[in-house]
């Protein structure tokens, strides 16, 4: 994949093969997010009780699930119908609740400064760069002031799996002016049954209004 991004019926048959299980689904979802979110992480205290998360490219849940698991309210977005409904099945089988919304990270169907969190594992890797911008903008939109970014992304391209890695630096130049605070970057590791990927785990909080005003220069 150059830097193009691939159409929601590229999802749909992959999620229908099952190829989810075996390449990109996490080997070990509670591990991923103790390292997020545990003590020490980059993330810490972020999954406080009672937060709306909103989980971009959710996929078919496994993420979104655990989150709900843990008390939180979760919101779930992704671009594959296919993935949903594979989503929806796991959460009627383990009796939790998770929104689901069927959409894209480029045109959220999220209300503004609606979500307390952010997360993203895998996908803002496969939006193709010349479109991250709308991306970050339509973040910047759901979050309310205070709220935060996480993001399992890929550290380093990889043509074969059609990845485009994101680090801090990229991570600062698109979300910098919308508001948020330098990107906090950890190295992670993304399991899966087929193998693990070399990531990067990105926090970026963004700014409450009332420090935002304090900052801005006052009117003369
Ligand atoms: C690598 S998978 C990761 C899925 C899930 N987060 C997980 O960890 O299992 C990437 C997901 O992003 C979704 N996706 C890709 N581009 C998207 C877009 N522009 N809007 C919404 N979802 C998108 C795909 O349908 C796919 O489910």
């Amino acid at each position: 994949m150059a830097d193009s991004a691939r159409h929601p019926s590229f999802w749909d048959a992959a999620y229908r093969r099952g190829d989810h299980r075996e390449h990109w689904e996490s080997l070990d979802v509670e591990g991923e997010i103790s390292a997020a979110f545990g003590a020490g992480a980059p993330g810490e205290g972020l999954l406080a009780p009672g937060r709306e998360v909103l989980d971009v490219g959710c996929g078919a849940g496994s993420g979104a699930l655990a989150l709900a698991a843990r008390g939180l309210r979760v919101i779930a977005v992704d671009g594959s119908a296919v993935a949903l409904e594979l989503g929806r099945r796991r959460a009627r089988r383990r009796g939790l609740a998770v929104d689901w919304r069927a959409g894209s990270a480029l045109g959220l169907p999220v209300a503004d400064r609606s979500v307390d969190l952010v997360v993203d594992r895998g996908c803002l890797h496969v939006i193709a760069r010349r479109q991250r911008r709308r991306y970050a903008k339509e973040v910047a939109r759901v979050l309310r002031p205070g709220g935060s970014l996480v993001v399992w992304a890929a550290r380093c391209d990889d043509e074969e799996l059609g990845l485009l890695g994101l680090g801090a630096h990229e991570a600062n130049r698109l979300f910098g002016p919308r508001g948020f605070g330098r990107a906090l970057a950890a190295p992670a590791v993304l399991s899966a049954r087929a193998g693990s990927l070399a990531a990067n785990l990105l926090v970026l909080a963004r700014a409450d209004e009332a420090r935002r005003t304090r900052r801005s220069p006052s009117p003369r």
